[in-house]
């Protein structure tokens, strides 16, 4: 029952990012016109993969994007558990910072990470969004 956290392929994200963000757009909307540039995680319980993130290097910054949880999966740790390990490749990859698009109703999340809010906001399919970043040492 120990959770792993998985390298995972671009495809492996489609299912758990079109179920959990998008359901009712066709799978192609939540596929990322630089995905094969990224690096996609999964995070898997007894071997069924519940959440995924994928993380793309700019610039010495990353962004993580398409953060999602399987519903029935949220609230449990996993997308913590998911977070920290993107916070802490980056450190390792000596980045200067990560940031995100985030869901305005997400950045109290996000602020548990030490992730701060930035002046950037903007609206897409209806949904508020707000830059958020961390600086990293
Ligand atoms: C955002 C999302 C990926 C978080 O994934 P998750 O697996 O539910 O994340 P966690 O379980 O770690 O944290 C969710 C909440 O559960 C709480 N929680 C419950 N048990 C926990 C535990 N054992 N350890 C850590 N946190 C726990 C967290 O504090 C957090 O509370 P908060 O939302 O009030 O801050 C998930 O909610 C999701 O997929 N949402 C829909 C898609 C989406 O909005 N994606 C992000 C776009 S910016």
């Amino acid at each position: 029952m120990i959770p792993k956290i998985i390298e995972i392929t671009s495809e492996e994200t489609l299912n758990i990012r079109h179920r959990t963000m998008w359901p009712n757009k066709p799978i192609n909307y939540v596929k990322l016109e630089n995905d094969d540039q990224g690096r996609h995680f999964g995070l898997f319980i007894d071997g069924k993969m519940v959440s995924v993130i994928s993380l793309f290097v700019k610039n010495k910054a990353a962004q993580f994007r398409k953060f999602a949880t399987l519903t029935d999966y949220q609230g449990k740790g996993y997308g913590t558990m998911l977070l920290n390990r993107i916070i802490n490749i980056a450190e390792d990859e000596k980045l200067h910072k990560i940031w995100c698009n985030a869901r305005t109703d997400k950045s109290d999340y996000y602020a548990k990470f030490g992730m701060i809010l930035t002046k950037n906001r903007f609206v897409k399919g209806k949904i508020e969004y707000v830059v958020m970043k961390k600086v990293l040492n």
